[in-house]
């Protein structure tokens, strides 16, 4: 396993920034998400010191989504990046948090009317406007607003295909080529309350090749060049999503920040070939900031034989805590982080506790022979584990610990069964 954040041994014991995952297991139970505070400011800050330039304004939006919750709106905010999110249930969580609203963008593809008026309300910095009708909505509202339009600007990003989400098909944005778009402008044009500050794409997930990014923003400064001079607008502000892959497994290259530099000089390059008037450039991120900051501890029950020789672990979550591998066939490593020392000797398929067959975390892996009560670590769960979790078998959701300057605390409690039946009539 690829020791990411703040991981380190002692005697043979997984240490996660320095507190021993025996310790943590038993203070705060199991299954237990935790999520390296420190790291994730690590990475904000070496974010933020590649994707500046001396020309271009630059903002980091962190997209909420890979893990919402007040703490990480904390965090931040401390770090002073802004806020992607996409929906009325986020939004709350950053005024909960006091997250400033001039830093909070809101997107999302069907925003309902009490959403929007929640956004405008709370005084969100932007609205990112998906489609034609979301926009003739906020226009009939007669309020002003600062928008920034999503283009599907039709690039095929090498990813799972149920992440992909810039393909001519795709639910997301409006393409350059569509007559939605040649209305959506003139409805702006026209319009005494809606501004359009600029444009917006995003074309994946968990998204490796610079290559792909490049296309992107080529595309989208070659697009605003000709809608520039076919409408006489004034568009100042770019802002090219998330997506950026991470490491999860062997055969993942570790991202290297320094091509968002290289990203934004070829943005430079094209806004003076160009002659642009864009002054603002932004980036999105969720999973480069927390998937690796994360690590979820299960506790090891019972393990069984099959009859044809495949050895099954079974932990005391699964797809409940991490939908990953059963929705996208997403891999994971992992280690016996009480048993750090001993030989990797037996192979291993990881499932957890859910009615379901595809509830295998791990497919494979190579593990010291386990007995029941030992700790298996998943590393990298800090994006989309907790905030994709559910309720499936009702199973309480897990809870989340964050460590931060040496110290470890709740950020969300570990739900109870009472807290299952809590709704129910
Ligand atoms: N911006 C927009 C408009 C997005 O739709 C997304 C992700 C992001 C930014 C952040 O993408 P990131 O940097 O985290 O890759 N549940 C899937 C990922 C779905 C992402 C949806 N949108 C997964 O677990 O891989």
């Amino acid at each position: 396993m690829k020791f990411f954040n703040n991981m380190s041994i002692e005697n043979e014991t997984l240490q996660l920034n320095n507190h021993s995952v025996t310790d943590l297991a038993s203070t705060y139970g199991t299954p237990l998400y935790v999520i390296d505070g420190d790291y994730i400011k690590d990475q904000c800050k070496k974010l933020k010191q590649s994707f500046k330039h001396k020309s271009l304004e630059t903002e980091i939006l962190y997209a909420s989504k890979a893990f919402s919750s007040k703490a990480m709106y904390g965090l931040v905010e401390e770090m002073d990046l802004a806020l992607d999110v996409v929906s009325g249930g986020e939004l709350y969580t950053a005024q909960a948090s006091n997250f400033p609203m001039q830093r909070v963008y809101f997107h999302g593809n069907n925003k309902s009317i009490k959403e929007i008026d929640m956004a405008l309300k709370a005084g969100v910095h932007r609205i990112v406007v998906d489609n034609l009708m979301e926009l003739e909505y906020i226009n009939s509202l007669n309020q002003h607003v600062n928008i920034l339009i999503r283009i599907n600007p039709g690039i095929e990003a090498h990813t799972h295909e149920y992440i992909q989400t810039a393909n001519d098909d795709s639910k997301f944005g409006i393409s350059f080529e569509s007559y939605d778009l040649t209305k959506a402008i003139q409805c702006c044009i026209e319009s005494e309350t809606i501004n359009l500050m600029g444009f917006h794409c995003h074309i994946g997930s968990q998204i490796h090749e610079a290559s792909s990014f490049e296309k992107a923003a080529a595309v989208m400064l070659d697009q605003i060049k000709l809608l520039e001079h076919k409408y006489q607008l004034n568009v100042t502000e770019l802002n090219l999503g998330g997506g950026f892959g991470v490491y999860y497994s062997k055969d993942q290259p570790i991202t290297d920040f320094g091509f968002l530099t290289d990203l934004l000089n070829q943005c430079y390059g094209y806004i003076n070939k160009h002659q642009l008037n864009i002054k603002k450039m932004m980036i999105e991120p969720g999973r480069l900031l927390v998937a690796n900051a994360g690590s979820t501890i299960y506790e090891i029950g019972f393990t069984k034989t099959t009859i044809s020789g495949k050895n099954y672990m079974f932990v005391d979550g699964g797809m409940t805590d991490n939908i990953r591998p059963a929705l996208y066939q997403a891999e994971y490593e992992a280690c016996v982080g009480n048993k750090m020392t001993h030989e990797n000797e037996t192979l291993y398929t990881v499932a957890g506790k859910c009615c379901e067959s595809g509830d295998i975390l791990i497919k494979d892996i190579l593990l010291p022979t386990v007995e029941k009560g030992d700790l298996l670590v998943v590393a990298s769960t800090g994006a989309y584990n907790y905030s994709m979790a559910s309720h499936y078998n009702r199973i309480p959701k897990a809870a989340v610990v964050m460590i931060e300057n040496q110290t470890a605390r709740t950020v969300i409690k570990r739900e109870t069964y009472e807290d299952l039946i809590r709704f129910d009539c």
